[in-house]
């Protein structure tokens, strides 16, 4: 099978993306990432993919006189290179309805926390952490899901547990939850690249 044409978002540091890179290099994922885009032109993730020889752009929102004309950008680049699956890695903008629609059942995104818990509007990054630990969970964890039109709602693919300890404090329970992350999103990554997984209605079959 010809390996999958995969186009990534990020705004950030990009670890997430680093270990799809790895893996791909590692033969463990049929893939191909064509072309990175981040919001956030002091993104490292950027620096990440043109370390690994791959096409990195910035694309900023302030460049576009509205969401939707950012987001027809962002589908034309994708689609100038014939891309199959878009992966959310650290993505911190919501997607238009149309790149939505563009890419229906691919687009893949990872959450750091057990959705349907801390997850939604405003719950990204640092914030999910401090949520957890205010709350008093015993558990957390991370998300893998395809993206539907909602905030953090589509289909799970694969989740992971990660035991909340008494001691942990924002920076010790991220580190821990990161580290899922990465494992998980590059399952569900090579699992969609081995057409393994099967969406039936809210539930995401793995063949
Ligand atoms: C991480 O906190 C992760 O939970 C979320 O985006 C953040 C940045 O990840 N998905 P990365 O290091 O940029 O991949």
């Amino acid at each position: 099978m010809p390996p999958v044409k995969i186009g990534v978002l990020i705004s950030g540091g990009g670890t997430n993306l680093q270990s799809i890179i790895d893996n791909i290099k590692d033969g463990n994922i049929n893939g191909e990432i064509k072309l990175i885009i981040s919001n956030k032109e002091e993104a490292y993730g950027l620096t990440r993919g043109k370390d690994a020889g791959i096409e990195s752009i910035f694309i900023g929102r302030k460049a576009f006189d509205s969401e939707e004309e950012y987001n027809l950008r962002l589908i034309n680049e994708f689609k100038k290179r014939d891309i199959e699956l878009i992966v959310l890695a650290g993505y911190l903008k919501v997607l238009s309805k149309s790149f939505i629609h563009e890419f229906k059942e691919r687009i893949i995104n990872i959450h750091p926390s057990l959705i349907p818990s801390f997850c939604g509007k405003g719950y990204y990054g640092e914030r999910v952490h401090g949520e957890v630990l205010s709350y008093g969970v015993k558990f957390t964890g991370a998300t893998v899901h395809f993206v539907d039109e909602g905030t953090d709602t589509g289909p799970i693919i694969l989740q992971k547990v990660v035991e909340v300890d008494s001691k942990d404090t924002i920076d010790t329970l991220k580190e821990k939850v990161l580290k899922v992350e990465h494992e998980i999103l590059v399952q569900g990554v090579k699992l969609y690249c081995e057409n393994r997984l099967y969406i039936e209605g809210r539930k995401v079959i793995i063949n």
